[in-house]
């Protein structure tokens, strides 16, 4: 694979802007909405709710057009080589990754189809008190009754998975000494001299970013005003 570096040497771009303040706006946003959620303070939280629902359309869209390593194609790897990489991880020090190792792929496609999973079920979601997801009249009570529940578990879910994610994030900074949080911030880690500037693939930029996640939240949220009547 030529994404993979041997040794730290001189820092080259891992993560564009725009997945740097996808992954920030997210954890953002995911604080807010359990917070919304919990309170009750539901009119904000099914606002927050539909703009989630944007922000992953613009990530799916953006793993076909972001940098190589936003691409899905670049972190997207068979079992095998999530097996051995977690083997590597507690033997002799295996290959590093510019990108999301092929464990962390996984770990990252699953915290978004749950995310899309516990955004989209919010839809059709009632309280049964006073207030009902915007497309929750398009179903009938009993599915609507399944998905409000699918909602609350949901929830539980999310908070392990995040769990693990913050869990691995301090294993590879106290275990593995080897700081993933600074690129996230910063965009850069250090590579070996050359070696992923002649593979990057670049980005579709950062106005594209920013017209595309525009186009995302108006057709999330003009989608759901139509369908929502
Ligand atoms: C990833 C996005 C979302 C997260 C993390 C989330 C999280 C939560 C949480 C933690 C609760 C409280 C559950 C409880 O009291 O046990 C909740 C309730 C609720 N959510 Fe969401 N939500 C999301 C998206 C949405 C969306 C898009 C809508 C609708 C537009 C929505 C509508 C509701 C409603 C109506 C409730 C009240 C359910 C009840 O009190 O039983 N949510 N949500
Ligand atoms: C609500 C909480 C969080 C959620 C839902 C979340 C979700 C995600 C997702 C979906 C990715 C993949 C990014 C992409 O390719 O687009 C990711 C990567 C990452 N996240 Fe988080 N995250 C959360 C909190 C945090 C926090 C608090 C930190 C830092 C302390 C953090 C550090 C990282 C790092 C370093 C990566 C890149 C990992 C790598 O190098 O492969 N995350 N996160």
């Amino acid at each position: 694979m030529t994404n993979t570096i041997d040794r730290a040497a001189e820092p080259a771009e891992v993560w564009d802007l725009p997945t740097r303040l996808f992954h920030w706006a997210l954890v953002l946003l995911v604080c807010l909405l359990f917070y919304t959620g919990l309170q009750g303070k539901l009119d904000l939280h099914m606002k927050l709710g539909q703009a989630m629902l944007g922000l992953l359309l613009f990530r799916l869209i953006w793993g076909f057009i972001g940098n190589r390593q936003a691409r899905f194609a670049d972190f997207i790897a068979g079992p095998g080589a999530a097996i051995a990489y977690l083997r590597s991880l507690f033997g002799k020090p295996g290959r590093r990754y510019l990108g999301h190792n092929p464990l962390g792929g996984y770990a990252v496609l699953l915290m978004l189809a749950l995310l899309l999973l516990q955004a989209s079920t919010g839809l059709f979601t009632s309280d049964d008190i006073a207030t009902d997801g915007p497309l929750y009249a398009k179903v009938s009570g009993a599915v609507s009754a399944r998905l409000s529940t699918l909602h609350r578990w949901g929830f539980d879910f999310l908070l392990i998975v995040i769990g693990l994610h913050l869990a691995a994030n301090a294993f590879y900074l106290l275990v593995k000494r080897e700081n993933l949080i600074g690129p996230m911030l910063s965009g850069r880690k250090a590579v070996e001299a050359g070696h992923a500037a002649a593979d990057s693939t670049k980005s579709a930029g950062v106005m594209v970013a920013l017209l595309l996640f525009i186009g995302c939240e108006a057709a999330v949220f003009g989608a759901i005003y139509w369908l929502g009547g």
